[in-house]
């Protein structure tokens, strides 16, 4: 029994210890990476923070850095206050357009009307009384336009390949002839960037439509015209009827008249003849 109870307690400390090890310090954000902003919006950054009950935090401190990893353009951008202070507490906004909050297991930072100079990587550094400390990273990006789309040939796979520049999340979508690409005309990549022509022969307007959530742009290739298949066969025979008959109207009209002139032409005379 005192073994028992000994082993107990050997493996109930064992598992304190641990316990100790594993919780320490730590904190992540929560955020997708990289994080998109438009232009003029609300950045929102939540960061969990996890600490054993014994370790007391003693700061929070948000930076930004440029992601080029250039040293000097470090900003500090809020410092929340650690000891017992009952949570929630605001912290120190460093910036005009930043504020933050120490909650329970948590600090968020909100910063307003996004601009291109707000681009980086953002960082939360925690602190405990003890000295450790954990740090973690985000990067945020502006949402950017779609620009300079183009599209190029290659003949060798009988493929169209659309590019496009540094739009955040482009989407990509086919037009033949201004209309949705079909089976008959080809078949688009997973990823949507590249379209397998299966028409023969590669005629017509091909446009790629590159979308996001700020708009669109398009780029055509511009093949041969299409022989125009509808118009070959039914209205070619029509368009010959309509002709014929008309010609024939035309000739028939001027036998008539021809007839009927000569008839009156005829019946003068007769009257002459009677008169003389
Ligand atoms: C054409 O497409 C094939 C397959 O995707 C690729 O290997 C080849 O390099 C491309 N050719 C050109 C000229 O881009």
């Amino acid at each position: 029994m005192a073994l028992l109870e000994f082993l107990c307690w050997r493996a109930a400390t064992l598992l304190l210890l641990f316990a100790d090890v594993v919780h320490g310090i730590s904190v992540h954000i929560s955020n997708e990476e990289p994080t998109y902003i438009m232009p003029g919006s609300s950045l929102v950054l939540r960061a969990h923070i996890e600490h054993n009950s014994q370790e007391e935090l003693s700061a929070v401190t948000w930076e930004r850095a440029p992601e080029s990893g250039a040293p000097d353009g470090r900003t500090s951008l809020a410092a929340c206050p650690g000891g017992s202070l009952p949570l929630p507490v605001q912290c120190a906004g460093l910036r005009p357009n930043v504020r933050a909050t120490l909650e329970p297991g948590a600090s968020i930072l909100h910063l307003n009307k996004y601009g291109k100079s707000d681009a980086g990587v953002y960082s939360v550094s925690v602190t405990g009384k003890g000295g450790q400390s954990s740090t973690a990273r985000c990067i945020v990006r502006e949402y950017e336009a779609v620009h300079h789309v183009s599209v190029s040939i290659n003949i060798s796979h009988s493929s169209l390949v659309c590019g496009e520049a540094w739009g955040t999340e482009p989407q990509f979508s086919w037009l033949h002839e201004q209309d949705a690409v079909t089976g008959s005309v080809g078949h688009v990549s997973p990823d949507g960037a590249t379209l397998l022509i299966t028409k023969v022969p590669i005629c017509g307007h091909f446009t790629c439509v590159v979308s996001n959530k700020l708009g669109y742009s398009t780029a055509t290739y511009t093949a041969a015209p299409c022989e125009p298949e509808g118009i070959s066969g039914a209205t070619v025979a029509i368009v010959c009827l309509v002709v014929l008959q008309i010609l024939g109207g035309g000739l028939a009209f001027l036998l008539w008249r021809r007839y009927r002139y000569k008839n009156r032409g005829d019946r003068l005379r007769d009257n002459m003849d009677d008169n003389i």
